[in-house]
């Protein structure tokens, strides 16, 4: 591992406070914001000693851990630097929805050189992220993707807070882009990136306070991976779920964490200095090294237990007098996925027999659904598909409530891992009024049919 100054950056905060990065773009001018993000393309090192061009948030990846505080607006000044359209959306925030950052649906595309302001109330404490909703392939996949933090209102008695932002790139050796999807890829599970980074570097080792009790934030910023996370037979409690504090935490054995999901986990870091605690990709049996935790010296005092987190004000659904909708998941992808002229048939996935026409200015399509504002939906999920979905809903925090393949105790979330033939259902108050993107997070699967909204009125 080279320690570069990103990673001496990444790994050499110790303690909550100094861990909330500086809003080094700040100026005078900027009094009025809390934060001051930019889009722009800038050489990054991800292959160690190599440069790679990638699209950035504030010229670095990691992009900037922005961090907001449950129960108050945060105002973000955002300028595109790049030479194409974009937008950002926050994903997981219960947002207006006019701060979405979806194009065309709830504004327009931030043109190259302009800007936006996005001002947004957070009710939610967790962990959540962000990242462009315009070519997403191309913006997500060379490098747009960040950390959003909502501090709960109430400080929590952690001593070490580490975010642990996973993600691949699609590198060759040199650390040029590859294509960054492949039709065969992107009519089953997605075309998998060939460095695999935690914090940009590959597996590095992030330091914790020995003895310290630790809040570990796992964010999955990949475009493709479902991460199988895993202490293996170090304790570990599962804290949260996509952001979304659970009401009874429970050990980690392992967690399938889909692109576009979160995982806190909480642990006692080992007493002694130099120890270390791996983080594994479990796959059937194997376990496979993500990266490892060390401890340093620190003076806290032996803990035992680890905090909970506050559960999140969800509104429960009325589940016996719900509304009822069924979405099906369909597979296409048997059909030519290559037209005669070369180019991509962009239809490998149907929801409800439909696949995605995407957007422009004037041409909305018409959505998947119209809800009523207030009521309470049960919508039933079936993946008739051989692949897994990660199934993710902007807008709304929706209720996990069963599956016909697993044991599910019902918790809170923004994306649902969908496993092969699966069938789940959810269940939601339609409370935030809108249009709501409705979509796979393995963004070629969005990109190629498995995408649609609903409209709240
Ligand atoms: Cu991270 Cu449309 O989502
Ligand atoms: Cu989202
Ligand atoms: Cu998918």
């Amino acid at each position: 591992m080279s320690l570069t100054r990103r990673a001496f950056l990444q790994i050499g905060c110790l303690g909550l406070t100094a861990c909330s990065l500086p809003k080094f773009t700040l100026t005078e001018s900027d009094a009025d914001v809390d934060f001051v993000l930019v889009a722009e393309p800038a050489s990054v090192e991800l292959v160690p000693g190599k440069q790679t061009a990638a699209l950035t948030f504030n010229g670095d990846y990691p992009a900037p851990v922005i961090r907001a505080k449950q129960g108050k607006r945060i105002r973000i000044r955002f300028i595109n630097k790049l030479n194409e359209p974009t937008t950002i959306h926050w994903h997981g925030i219960r947002i207006e929805n006019s701060m979405d950052g979806v194009p065309f649906l709830t504004q327009p595309p931030v043109q190259p050189g302009e800007e936006f302001i996005y001002d947004f109330y957070c009710p939610d404490a967790g962990t959540f992220w962000y990242h462009p909703h315009v070519n997403s392939l191309v913006q997500l996949g060379k490098g747009l993707t960040g950390t959003f933090i909502v501090e709960e209102a109430e400080p929590l008695a952690f001593d070490h807070e580490a975010v642990v932002q996973l993600r691949d790139w699609r590198l060759d050796n040199e650390g040029e882009f590859l294509p960054l999807s492949t039709p065969r890829q992107a009519a089953r599970a997605g075309t998998l990136g060939t460095v695999k980074t935690v914090n940009g570097l590959i597996k590095p080792a992030l330091e914790i306070p020995a003895g310290g009790c630790i809040r570990a934030r796992f964010v999955n910023l990949d475009n493709t991976r479902v991460y199988h996370l895993s202490f293996k037979d170090y304790p570990a409690q599962v804290l949260a779920h996509d952001g979304n504090a659970i009401e009874r935490p429970y050990p980690l054995e392992s967690r399938d964490t889909g692109a576009g999901m979160r995982l806190d986990v909480g642990f006692i870091a080992p007493d002694e200095v130099g120890k270390e605690v791996i983080v594994y990709d479990k796959k059937g049996r194997g376990f496979f090294e993500i990266f490892r935790f060390r401890t340093v010296a620190s003076s806290l005092p032996t803990r035992t237990e680890i905090p909970r987190l506050p559960v999140n004000p969800i509104p429960a659904p009325d589940v016996a007098n719900a509304q009822h909708l069924k979405l099906v998941f369909e597979w296409e992808g048997a059909l030519s996925p290559v037209k005669k002229d070369g180019s991509v048939d962009h239809s490998f996935w149907t929801i409800n027999r439909r696949a995605w026409e995407g957007m422009s200015k004037g041409a909305i399509p018409a959505p998947l659904a119209t809800l009523e504002l207030g009521k309470s939906y049960v919508v039933e999920m079936y993946n008739a598909t051989p692949h897994h979905h990660p199934i993710h809903m902007h807008g709304i925090t929706f209720t996990v409530l069963s599956s016909n393949k697993r044991e599910i105790t019902p918790y809170h979330t923004d994306t649902v891992l969908m496993a092969r033939n699966e069938k789940v259902k959810i269940g939601f108050v339609a409370d935030n009024p809108g249009r709501w993107m409705f979509h796979c997070h393995v963004v070629e699967h969005m990109k190629t049919g498995l995408m649609g909204y609903v409209s709240i009125v």
